[in-house]
């Protein structure tokens, strides 16, 4: 799909964006662990989120969208999955990938899982390590990259896992391993990335107990086999979709948006640090708790922004922000240096590569190194005009049709169904509150 945007006037309205990807797996993932029904309302209906739901289906869990758009899981208990009879395709979605890994850690069957060609490139070894450690055997292609099979256990044994890098993904999966292991399970993460499983776990009614560590890491420790109970789980709107049209607002004069009620749990929100300290006036209304989740409206007008520096420790909190964020600082006045970006190399796509090569692209100034990216922000429109082709990668896509309607040219994004992944709906959104995104093809 080819989607092109133009030039466009104030972003104006008052909206709500789709349900919180990282929460939609983890809602999904853990309701099929608990002994009995959970309805879920505000699931993102994203590929993404569609790929776990098909997964757990193939693995055998009962699990139903009713007329009304809440979902029902019917629970099979912890280790109650089945063996499925074919492999499971998770399109382009690492998360579902690395969590499934987790699950089928503590059960005694052999698993095949694919993915797109986006997915069956991206690393493994961080999350096959530390199961293999618990019990679990891999066969897995060159680069222990998908396809692969998994075979679990039952006799688990449970770990204490020290993260190099930060990544909820693979918290996560050794979090759903542990849960069949008997005992305790400790991850230690060097900086605390976004604790959506622990607070679901918590909410379901695991024991869990967290430590913040000298030097500003965590360490998270759950106690196995424990009963999950059932819940009514509400998903709050997911910042990181967010994202796009808070960007697109701030940098367009005359704007003013409101977004109603955004996730803004603290290990999300680095993306609206930052741009606070560029000059937006961002405010947080009718904050709430929802599921054991903070959430908000959040509203905006536009702003003067000016260059940041962001710190390599925030990269945890806006890990999928960056490229929206360089869209910010390419329109903003005066140079920004985003650092710690080496895990944006590892995602959907090279990111960095994705992000440098685009704004090139669209006559915005930049340089990179392995892990840093530096823009020199034009002050105003960037030229744009350019043809970006997506990279199998969702906020690629979203990310330079923001900086369409802000460039003095339009720009035309390649492979941009890849936002259904995340955000479905985004364009029609997008042109409800004054943007000027066309479909071509
Ligand atoms: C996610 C964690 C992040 C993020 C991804 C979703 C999650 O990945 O980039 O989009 O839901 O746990 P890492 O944990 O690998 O940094």
């Amino acid at each position: 799909m080819k989607l092109r945007a133009h030039p466009a006037g104030p972003i104006s309205g008052v909206v709500s964006v789709p349900g919180d990807k990282s929460v939609s797996h983890r809602a999904l993932l853990l309701a099929a662990m608990a002994a009995g029904a959970s309805r879920i309302a505000g699931l993102l209906e994203g590929a993404d989120v569609l790929a776990t739901a098909d997964a757990l289906r193939d693995l055998g869990v009962e699990i139903e969208r009713e007329p009304a758009g809440e979902w029902r899981v019917h629970g099979v208990g912890t280790g109650g999955l089945g063996e499925p009879d074919r492999p499971l395709d998770l399109g382009n979605s690492g998360t579902s990938a690395r969590l499934l890994l987790g699950l089928l850690t503590g059960h005694p069957f052999t698993t095949f899982l694919t993915g797109d060609w986006s997915l069956r490139s991206r690393p493994m070894a961080r999350v096959i390590e530390p199961l293999r450690r618990m019990g679990a055997s891999f066969v897995a292609r060159s680069g222990d990259r998908l396809p692969l099979a998994v075979t679990g256990t039952t006799e688990l044994l449970p770990i204490r896992h020290e993260q190099k890098v930060a990544s909820a993904q693979v918290k996560s999966a050794v979090l759903l391993a542990g849960l069949h292991a008997a005992g305790e399970t400790t991850v230690v993460e060097p900086e605390p990335s976004r604790d959506h499983t622990e607070r679901l776990l918590g909410h379901l009614g695991a024991g869990l107990t967290i430590a913040e560590l000298d030097g500003g890491g965590r360490s998270v420790t759950l106690t196995g086999q424990p009963e999950l109970r059932p819940a009514d789980i509400l998903v709050p709107g997911d910042v990181s979709s967010a994202a796009f049209l808070l960007v697109a607002a701030l940098l367009a004069p005359g704007s003013a948006l409101r977004i109603e009620g955004v996730g803004v749990n603290p290990l999300r929100t680095g993306l609206l640090d930052c741009l606070r300290e560029m000059g937006a006036g961002l405010e947080l209304g009718h904050e709430r708790e929802q599921t054991g989740e903070p959430a908000a409206d959040i509203e905006l007008g536009a702003a003067r922004l000016v260059g940041v520096e962001t710190p390599a420790e925030r990269a945890p909190r806006m890990i999928d922000e960056y490229p929206i964020l360089a869209i910010a600082a390419a329109c903003a006045h005066g140079t920004s240096t985003l650092a710690g970006l080496a895990e944006l190399r590892v995602k959907e796509s090279d990111r960095l590569v994705a992000i440098a090569a685009g704004l090139e692209a669209c006559g915005v100034e930049v340089a990179m190194d392995d892990s840093s990216l530096t823009v020199h922000g034009r002050g105003g429109p960037p030229p744009g005009g350019a043809l970006i082709d997506a990279r199998h990668d969702h906020r690629i896509a979203m990310a330079f049709l923001v900086l369409g309607g802000l460039a003095r040219k339009p720009v035309t994004v390649t492979g941009a169904e890849t936002i259904q992944t995340s955000f479905p709906g985004f364009a029609s959104l997008m042109n409800r509150i004054g943007a000027r995104i066309e479909i071509l093809e």
